[in-house]
């Protein structure tokens, strides 16, 4: 049914999670044995309490993850995503990822909804810094504050201006398609309902199941996003 209502839909919105990004080499969080948190317990790690208590690991983590983002690069899935963008195929993304892969692969209109790990700023000060500084190894902002990245790191709240461009996406949707997310974060998970409840058409393509299934329209489960999405595009 995918298919037939990527064709037909007037207002097509896409929701990535980490799922979206394994096939470029980033682990995501919660698939069973490679997920990141299954060897980090995230509320000791991606957490404010983690950056003032536990600063030399906070920062070793997190500059592993921007030394990933550099290193590894959008795949088909993503050119896919960006050259429907450009033929009116689907209209925008809401993403959960902070790599940066959709815009690098040509995306638009997008909304980082747990910001980006292409920039860093200061704790303290908030001064603005590009990643680069973490992989040279410079920690510390001028103020003497330490420097984290640009993510929503958990118990912060989500960036307002993503969040409210997210909603009004949402709110315009008449399909609205999940690729690569566990669903288990809120409030980013709050999306695909509100889609829901506003009547388009819901979608998830995620190989292991969540707990939106129920509500969906039609699920995706046990397949690779890169695949599924190459197929759909053979139709375009
Ligand atoms: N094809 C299809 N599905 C995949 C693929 C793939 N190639 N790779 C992974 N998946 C699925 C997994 O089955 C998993 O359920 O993607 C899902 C990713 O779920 P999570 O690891 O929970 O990632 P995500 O939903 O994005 O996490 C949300 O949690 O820790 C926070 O801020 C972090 O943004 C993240 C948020």
């Amino acid at each position: 049914m995918l298919k037939k209502w990527l064709n037909e839909s007037n207002y097509t919105v896409i929701y990535t999670g980490a799922g979206m990004s394994t096939e470029s080499g980033l682990p995501d969080f919660r698939s069973a044995g490679s997920g990141l948190w299954n060897q980090k317990d995230p509320s000791k790690i991606a957490s404010t309490t983690a950056l003032n208590d536990n600063v030399s690991e906070f920062i070793a983590f997190y500059r592993d993850r921007v030394l990933g983002v550099r290193d590894y690069k959008p795949h088909k899935g993503h050119d896919i995503l960006a050259e429907w963008e450009k033929q009116g195929v689907i209209q925008s993304i809401i993403t959960q990822n902070v790599d940066g892969f959709h815009q690098r692969a040509g995306s638009n209109q997008v909304a980082e909804l747990h910001g980006t790990l292409q920039k860093l700023h200061c704790q303290s000060c908030g001064r603005e810094y590009s990643s680069e500084e973490y992989i040279d190894q410079e920690y510390y902002c001028s103020c003497g504050g330490v420097l984290r990245p640009s993510i929503v790191l958990f118990g912060e709240s989500l960036p307002q201006d993503a969040f409210d461009f997210a909603l009004k996406e949402t709110e315009k949707s008449d399909l609205f398609i999940v690729l690569g997310s566990s669903l288990s974060v809120t409030p980013a998970n709050q999306f695909p309902l509100i889609a829901k409840e506003k009547g388009a058409k819901l979608v998830i393509v995620n190989r292991d199941e969540t707990d939106f299934d129920a509500i969906a329209d039609e699920v995706i489960n046990g397949r690779e996003i890169g695949k599924v999405l190459m197929e759909l595009d053979q139709d375009q």
